[in-house]
């Protein structure tokens, strides 16, 4: 029980580090929580302009959450699934931004890879199929991560299947302001060239 709370809580610390947040104060990009749609994810970092920010947001979002797994995974398996959510949780709601954080699509598809590569790479092709045909990043993530449990169930196995279900129901409810977007035609598209 000791080594379970000890994981939960590095896994959820290691998660809510805000890494959007973090890297545009650094190198001045502006206050990414009053840019765009002001979440703190890789897609709105995008917004400012600042690709190589950006693509360093996706990155180390992500990298969070698989350390998290592997940190866990060396003490036990199923240890890892459990360190897998608290890492989920950790960014999606962090005690230092009074718990208002990320929508999690990094760091799922981050710890997907981490936990049951196959299911990952499947999410990550699926994010990056539908980004480039439709150009919408929050649809890439909805299409992704919600038919990640589906992917598990052949891919991986039931723990973890039940993992990326759970995560895909904490990642939907994060993502309610971009369905209404996405449902009324108002959702903004990923623009790599400056207009
Ligand atoms: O990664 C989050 C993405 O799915 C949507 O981000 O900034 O467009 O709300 P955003």
């Amino acid at each position: 029980p000791t080594a379970l709370a000890a994981t939960i809580v590095l896994a959820y610390l290691l998660g809510s580090i805000p890494f959007g947040l973090v890297l545009t104060r650094l190198f001045g990009a502006g206050d990414i929580r009053k840019i765009g749609s002001g979440n703190i994810g890789a897609t709105n970092v995008l917004r400012t302009g600042r690709k190589g920010l950006a693509a360093a947001t996706l990155i180390l979002d992500g990298g969070k959450g698989a350390v998290a797994v592997g940190l866990a995974d060396h003490c036990s398996t199923d240890l890892a699934i459990f360190a897998a959510g608290a890492a989920l949780v950790g960014h999606l709601f962090p005690v230092w931004l009074r718990f208002k954080g990320g929508k999690g699509v990094a760091t799922t598809l981050g710890v997907l890879l981490a936990i049951a590569w196959p299911v990952g790479v499947v999410a990550c092709l699926v994010w990056l199929l539908v980004a480039f045909t439709l150009r919408y990043s929050s649809l890439a993530a909805l299409v992704a991560i919600g038919t990640s449990p589906v992917v598990a169930l052949f891919l991986a196995d039931g723990p973890r299947a039940i993992l990326a279900l759970l995560m895909a129901v904490l990642v939907f409810a994060r993502h309610h302001e971009n369905i209404r977007r996405l449902a009324s035609g108002t959702e903004s598209k990923i623009k790599l060239k400056k207009a």
